[in-house]
């Protein structure tokens, strides 16, 4: 995936930032890639490039299938990905054939097919993910007899590597490993991913978006030892910050976006950066970290998935 992005996002140093009262860097995911954002590009980095590497010496070329809702970052950028690689995709998303976003016109641009699965459907293949076999349409299947399973949110093991790759760079611009690293948490892979390359060392605190988070925990040892690597625990994961839900957003959350988006130039959303700017920002007035504490947050993009709601956003830079 390098060859059609830039392979290494910025590290930014904001040190006078009157909504935290203390300095913090932003690793800036974001600015990764316009379509393959964030964590998006991180995680999907390396399943594709083994399925790349797979097929390379064939004539064929593997369906690459997938699940999301409607203004999925997973889906948007796995659409683009695999156009980029040549294979064909196919999105099973939440909901039902009348609905439309600004996401899925773009998935549909890239080729992706889009079948829509209903409540009872989407839940079945979160808990089952061969339950795509009964769902993607047998005419597609036929059509491509090599297939080839994403689960949501991308967060297959070898997504880890990817996303362990964050480490290296910040220790190659910072010249040192930060205390903590905070990152927002949907499926727990990417939290899980940092893990791996921070190896045991410093600390990454995990601002769940969802409700009832707490299973998270057997997610992100689940991706870790099926990764390969050891069951690293030098993490936190705070579950009072999801505003009511994936999705939700309180009045308070809202009010901090807006302030944020004010004052500062950096692009944020409400599903995943603002809760985690906004849980920062809590932390820093509960007195959670020390003084002389070095903290990063992760951006892990996803601004696409914004133009489903109405906070005005900066364009990034
Ligand atoms: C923009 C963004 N940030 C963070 C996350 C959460 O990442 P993970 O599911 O790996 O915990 C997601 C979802 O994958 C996302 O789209």
């Amino acid at each position: 995936m390098d060859r059609y992005a830039i392979s290494k996002s910025p590290c930014q140093f904001v040190e006078n930032f009157s909504l935290f009262g203390m300095p913090i860097w932003i690793k800036r995911d974001d600015l990764l890639h316009p379509f393959v954002s964030g964590n998006k590009y991180r995680k999907l980095k390396f399943p594709l490039l083994a399925l790349e590497e797979e097929y390379k010496k064939t004539d064929r070329l593997p369906l690459v299938i997938t699940m999301g809702g409607i203004w999925s970052n997973h889906l948007h950028a796995t659409a683009y990905a695999t156009a980029k690689l040549s294979f064909p995709s196919c999105g099973l998303v939440r909901g039902h054939t009348a609905m439309q976003s600004l996401t899925l016109a773009d998935c549909r641009a890239q080729g992706m097919l889009i079948q829509f699965a209903d409540r009872i459907n989407y839940r079945a293949l979160r808990e089952n993910p061969w339950h795509w076999q009964t769902m993607v349409d047998p005419g597609l299947i036929k059509q491509h007899p090599d297939q080839y399973w994403l689960p949501e949110g991308g967060s297959d093991p070898a997504a880890l590597h990817g996303v362990a790759e964050i480490i290296g760079e910040l220790i190659d611009e910072l010249k040192f490993i930060p205390d903590a690293i905070v990152v927002a948490c949907g499926t727990g892979a990417t939290l899980a991913g940092l893990l791996a390359g921070l190896k045991g060392c410093s600390r990454v605190i995990g601002i769940a978006v969802l409700k009832n988070a707490d299973y998270l925990h057997g997610e992100i040892a689940r991706l870790l030892q099926q990764a390969g690597y050891p069951a690293y625990q030098n993490y936190q994961l705070l579950t009072n910050f999801h505003h009511g839900g994936y999705g939700k957003v309180s009045p308070e959350l809202s009010q901090f976006c807006r302030e944020f988006s004010e004052q500062s130039v950096v692009p944020i959303e409400q599903v995943y950066s603002g809760k985690v700017f906004f849980a920062l920002r809590k932390l820093i007035q509960s007195g959670y970290f020390q003084s002389h504490e070095r903290c990063v947050v992760i951006h892990t993009g996803g601004i696409q998935g914004a133009r489903g709601n109405k906070i005005p956003l900066k364009t990034p830079e």
